[in-house]
């Protein structure tokens, strides 16, 4: 079936009120507060952070794809936080790597503001620049630095990036976590992890964080409009950095073996909102 958001005449906004509403009809809950995007190492926090009161398929949502990815679950739930709000929590997230263009890499982010999300949460498995990050630190992103040459804005779209993670969102972080350290991400497009040499440049331009998401998705959520709290796990020291050579098996069992703790730490922090 093809995707709507391959048709270039089909308006991406207006798609992502149609899934908005199908999520509404399928869930029963009209309006969402926050959104949660689940990355390599976070899906825990789907357990922990309230009561899951519908979960969704992702595909049978309009312009969700299919997930490419071992390890990345293609659910969308819906959540009754202990505080009474609603959070939509995605599972299902499009990398830029996949290769089907910019619109459905921020679908769901759009999708999110339209169920009436003003706060979105952007998670992520990354490698570390820092020498004093290990594998298994989580970080707040502060800000970024967008390497895959693309945008989700279209036409002459200008928007301001100033305090794109919001620095009252982090400040509450630190109110769960005074430890919580932070760093510039720099997404990369991937699929293949970065040379040595790339690494030592996103570390002369002021990057901390390497890797292959979140960077775009948190244009498109503040072009909606929406507050933004970006988190990396730090679940390799980025190549050349660390001396052994990097795998994806790695990536995925760093994220297994931090899951539990993060999934605390994001729902304490979610609890504060
Ligand atoms: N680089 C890019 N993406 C990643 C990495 C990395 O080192 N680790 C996990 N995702």
């Amino acid at each position: 079936m093809l995707n709507p958001l391959d048709n270039p005449d089909l308006n991406p906004f207006d798609i992502a009120a149609e899934a908005a509403s199908q999520i509404a009809e399928k869930t029963g809950v009209d309006r969402h507060d926050l959104a949660l995007t689940l990355g390599s190492g976070w899906a825990k926090a789907a357990d922990l952070i309230g009561e899951t009161t519908a979960t969704i398929t992702a595909q049978d949502i309009v312009g969700f794809g299919k997930p490419a990815l071992e390890g990345h679950v293609g659910t969308l739930r819906s959540i009754l936080l202990p505080n009474g709000k609603r959070a939509l929590v995605i599972g299902a997230r499009t990398h830029y790597y996949e290769g089907h263009g910019v619109r459905r890499v921020v679908h769901s982010v759009r999708t999110a503001a339209a169920t009436g999300a003003t706060t979105m949460i952007l998670t992520n498995g990354a490698g570390g620049i820092k020498g004093t990050w290990k594998p298994g630190t989580p970080v707040l992103i502060s800000d970024h630095i967008n390497l895959t040459a693309d945008s989700p804005l279209e036409g002459a779209t200008f928007i301001d990036l100033t305090d794109l993670y919001s620095s009252r969102l982090r400040a509450i972080a630190r109110t769960v976590d005074g430890s919580l350290d932070e760093g510039v991400y720099c997404q990369f497009r991937g699929p293949h992890y970065e040379t040595p040499a790339e690494v030592q440049m996103a570390k002369a331009i002021g990057g901390h964080i390497v890797g292959m998401s979140t960077a775009l998705e948190a244009i498109a959520a503040r072009q909606a409009g929406m507050e933004i709290l970006g988190m990396s796990l730090i679940t390799n020291l980025a190549a050349g950095i660390q001396k052994t050579p990097l795998s994806h098996e790695e990536v995925i069992q760093a994220g297994k073996d931090a899951e539990v703790r993060l999934g605390g730490l994001l729902a304490q922090i979610v609890a504060e909102l």
